[in-house]
């Protein structure tokens, strides 16, 4: 890394997660991003099973220092639902790691984001992969968490396109969409460059994964053989790749491909979240469009939805940035050169 670059200060808040496990390598291997703590809330699996998913992750790329610490166990108001059918029994797809030996902070994730920016005012980027339970406690603890952070970015919601957990809603606010509202209410009446950056399935289905992704990043961590998932594999096959990131990754992208694949969705695999965090790191990779965005929390079929005001018809100020375009291609190629190189390193 050279002298000169300057570094993302970032704290993830996640729900571990096949897409959440891609976002966390993509992070470690992105020189410029100083990963600072990782918070884990219940969503995809439950909040424990999120914690030892992050630990693994770490601890087979051999990154040891970054604290962990567990968050909500369940929404704040609604019961937690979880979605293993999508993510595999733990989170990972197919894939087993190792067990983590390290433990988990004694911290809270609310006492971990609430220092964090006070500690560095204006500079922490928070990035949230999974639902918002975890921010919107601390927002309640320090209602100044909105100005003390740098900037917010969201994968979550869906405003111009369908929903993938109910026709309307989207996995990380249907989990709990209390605290997807308590949180962009909160953001409200920020400057536009730092009003938080919305990743919503628009967009996010956009980056679709596929088998080629897989074996090109396999290629350029020089893991031997030829890395080739198909969907007409057996139902047991799991990788025989030499490095072992390319081979637990693949082994968790497979299920993710299976999954969608039922879902008549082809056989790829949408990354949301990976996509989110390369946002966090350079938000030039989208194009954006500022809005008013609100959670609908009372309606009998659309609790959860997500509404953007494109055109100030409440009359209320922006309070998020919504990614409205990106180039997928130019994304995975940084998926391909960062993480290839990464798992390469890390063998
Ligand atoms: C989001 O839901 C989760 O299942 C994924 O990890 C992603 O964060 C997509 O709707
Ligand atoms: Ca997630």
């Amino acid at each position: 890394m050279g002298d000169t670059l300057s570094r993302v200060p970032l704290i993830l808040d996640v729900d571990t997660g096949i897409d959440d496990s891609l976002a966390l390598l993509y992070l470690m291997a992105s020189p410029e991003a100083e990963i600072l703590a990782i918070t884990c809330t219940a969503g995809n699996v439950p909040a424990h099973q999120v914690a030892i998913n992050n630990l693994a992750w770490l601890e087979l790329c051999g990154y040891d220092d970054v604290e962990v610490a567990l968050g909500a166990e369940v929404p704040i108001i609604q019961p937690l639902m979880t979605t293993e059918e999508t993510h595999g029994p733990q989170g990972i797809g197919h894939a087993e790691l190792p067990a983590p030996t390290r433990a988990l902070s004694a911290r809270h994730a609310t006492e971990v984001w609430i220092d964090a920016v006070r500690r560095r005012p204006g500079e922490v980027i928070g990035l949230v992969t999974g639902p918002l339970t975890n921010l919107a406690l601390a927002i309640k603890l320090e209602p100044e968490l909105p100005r003390l952070l740098g900037r917010l970015v969201v994968m979550g919601g869906s405003f111009n396109h369908a929903g993938n957990t109910t026709p309307t809603t989207e996995w990380n606010i249907a989990v709990d969409p209390d605290s997807a509202k308590i949180v962009f209410d909160a953001f409200s009446g920020l400057p536009e460059e730092r009003m938080p950056i919305v990743c919503a399935l628009d967009v996010t289905e956009r980056i679709e994964m596929k088998p080629e992704h897989i074996a090109e990043l396999a290629v350029a961590a020089e893991s031997e053989p030829a890395e080739i998932i198909a969907p007409e594999d057996p139902p047991e096959q799991r990788s025989q790749a030499s490095n072992r990131v390319i081979r637990h990754l693949s082994d968790a992208v497979r299920f993710y491909m299976e999954f969608h694949l039922a879902q008549d969705q082809g056989f790829l695999a949408h990354m949301h979240d990976p996509f989110a965090a390369a946002i966090a790191l350079d938000p030039s990779l989208g194009v954006m469009r500022p809005a008013v965005v609100d959670v609908e929390l009372a309606g009998t079929l659309t609790r959860g939805q997500t509404v953007a005001d494109w055109r100030g018809m409440w009359g209320r100020p922006a309070n998020a940035a919504i990614v409205v375009d990106t180039d997928p291609a130019e994304f995975f190629r940084r998926v391909v050169d960062r993480v290839g190189a990464f798992a390469r390193r890390v063998g």
